[in-house]
């Protein structure tokens, strides 16, 4: 089956009792059972609940994974997935990855006696350098939040294997339709689900798909003693989303390039990071495994006083953390989303205080430009 077929019916089978073409919202804590041990597969609904399941179904077969697990947030996710690193082991992570994971990982991780090195992992020979006899896991984010390194997955994969780590890929930006990083090595995919999988602003949320069958057991575990569950109302948005998830990923990448484009030609903007630009230093990698460039653009206007002129005069635009809804939204990396980053890292990584990132949504990508175009006039 396609990608789209997939999207549409893998997990979302009409309900067998009543023939609803949408899995219903299986609203309950628990479930009646027949006898002492006699139930329907069915026991308590932080452990088991079809609506979670038929989400897990559906996001796994997207990703070309047999096991998911959805949570209640995208950081939820990642923390269960970092639970496969036991205290003493050591982890490589890509050096310029979503603040919230950063943050979770130096500030609390830590102090449970996981090591970390944070590298510029679109450099292969950064990760072959930091791996130790303890080295565990290799976390990627590839394009990275927000200045869009990317990461040859199929290479770092291959020297982290050698090791005996695992690979973990954070694919939030680009979404199943446009990344399959199973396919190119990687073990554990991970997703905000809050972004383009739900793609509506309507919903936080995370997954987490792999294949191996241990480490799938663990994460089934983490998710039912912890119990950072997604709900069943929150699953059901975001099988909402991904019915629609192929054709709202072509928009996205369509006038992500049309918007990078015209950022790149525009006067006042110094620098544009898309990986869609010729530009872009990992320009060839991104079209070998990527099937297209996302909505994600960011741009340099040169100082905070430019960035605030842009993102407090555009009107179309909405000022606001979060990414890959239908709305255009407008960000300041350096004082929202990458705010935990400390000021030295941020320069260092290119997160300025003139850089300004767009989750370009799915209006009328001439509306869009036209909304920036005025904004940038104002500098
Ligand atoms: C790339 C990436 N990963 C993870 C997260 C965390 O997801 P959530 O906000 O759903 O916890 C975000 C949130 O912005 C993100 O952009």
């Amino acid at each position: 089956m396609g990608f789209a077929t997939t999207a549409i019916h893998t997990g979302q089978e009409p309900d067998p009792t009543t023939g609803a073409v949408t899995v219903p919202i299986y609203q309950t804590s628990t479930y009646a059972q027949d006898g002492l041990g006699k139930h329907k597969g069915f026991e308590y609904a932080r452990t088991q609940n079809p609506t979670r399941s038929a989400l897990e179904k559906n996001l796994a077969a997207l990703e070309g994974a047999k096991f998911g697990f959805a949570f209640a947030s995208g950081m939820a996710a990642i923390d269960a997935t970092l639970r496969l690193v036991k205290a003493g082991e050591h982890v490589v992570v890509s050096d310029n990855t979503y603040g919230g994971t950063f943050r979770l990982f130096t500030r609390v991780l830590t102090n449970y006696n996981i090591q970390f090195d944070f590298v510029d992992t679109s450099e292969v020979l950064n990760v072959e350098a930091v791996m130790k006899p303890n080295t565990r896991m290799v976390f990627l984010e590839t394009p990275t939040n927000p200045v869009m390194i990317v990461t040859d997955l199929r290479a770092v994969s291959d020297i982290a294997h050698k090791a005996g780590a695992r690979v973990v890929c954070d694919n939030t930006f680009m979404s199943p339709y446009l990344q399959r990083p199973i396919e190119f090595g990687v073990d554990i995919v991970v997703h905000s689900t809050t972004k383009y999988l739900n793609g509506h602003s309507d919903g936080i949320g995370g997954i987490v798909v792999l294949n191996d069958e241990a480490d799938a057991d663990w994460i089934g575990f983490i998710q039912n003693s912890a119990g950072a569950i997604l709900s069943p109302f929150d699953s059901w948005l975001v099988m909402r989303g991904t019915k629609t998830l192929a054709l709202r990923m072509e928009q996205h990448d369509k006038s992500g390039r049309a918007v990078a484009a015209f950022l790149e030609e525009h006067p006042k903007v110094r620098k544009v990071y898309y990986p869609g630009s010729a530009a872009h230093p990992q320009h060839a990698l991104a079209r070998r495994q990527q099937r297209g460039f996302g909505g994600m653009v960011s741009f340099d206007v040169g100082s905070l006083s430019a960035a605030r002129v842009v993102l407090e005069s555009v009107k179309l635009c909405t000022l606001a953390e979060s990414l890959g809804g239908v709305e255009t939204l407008i960000s300041h990396p350096a004082t929202m989303t990458h705010a935990s980053v400390d000021a030295e890292k941020r320069d260092r990584l290119g997160i300025t205080e003139g850089l300004v990132r767009i989750s370009v949504g799915l209006e009328d990508t001439d509306d869009i430009i036209a909304d920036l175009d005025q904004a940038l006039e104002r500098i």
